[in-house]
């Protein structure tokens, strides 16, 4: 598998100055830890018939506008429109109410290319880790029944991705 090392380092660069300090929740390792899990998952998914250099800015940059505040303007001037709109489509609307937040976003994504399907996916199956000790058996069982929600929606993009998040579903506690 090949892909643009120089644009891997540049985007990389550019999310870890844009989350700073930011701490995965939970874990408390530097958040740039959590963007390159999900760009792993997202690299060895996409090699193939995926373009591999979008799927990996759009996964290293998927949190950098709903979690750091950097504009979508901005990545329209760093890295194209093509990774700004499918980084937009990952960044949940605040201005949708809450339990119609996920189904909005999950619309906008699909009708993105499946490089950034494959995101979402990806970005799951990094977040469906051991729950942090203190989430309430509800919080847990939300966030396992709203990954049922993304894999019914997305699957279809990558049947590897589809088969590995119903795993860390079945596993998930
Ligand atoms: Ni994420």
């Amino acid at each position: 598998m090949s892909w643009n090392q120089d644009l891997f380092k540049r985007t990389l660069d550019f999310a870890a100055k844009a989350h700073g300090p930011q701490q995965v929740p939970g874990s408390g390792a530097p958040y740039v830890v959590h963007l390159v899990k999900v760009a792993t998952e997202v690299l060895r998914a996409a090699a193939g018939s995926f373009d591999v250099d979008f799927a990996m800015q759009c996964a290293l940059l998927h949190d950098c506008v709903e979690d750091a505040g950097v504009k979508v303007e901005t990545l329209h001037l760093e890295f194209g429109s093509r990774v700004a709109n499918g980084v937009h489509a990952l960044t949940k609307d605040d201005a949708v109410s809450k339990p119609e937040r996920m189904a909005d976003s999950l619309r906008r994504i699909k009708a993105q290319p499946r490089e950034v399907w494959l995101v979402k996916l990806a970005d799951r199956i990094t977040n469906l880790e051991p729950a942090p000790a203190h989430w309430p058996a509800e919080k847990r069982a939300a966030y396992r029944a709203e990954a049922q929600v993304i894999h019914d929606a997305l699957g279809e993009a990558h049947a590897g991705l589809a088969a590995r998040i119903s795993e860390k579903i079945s596993t998930y506690r």
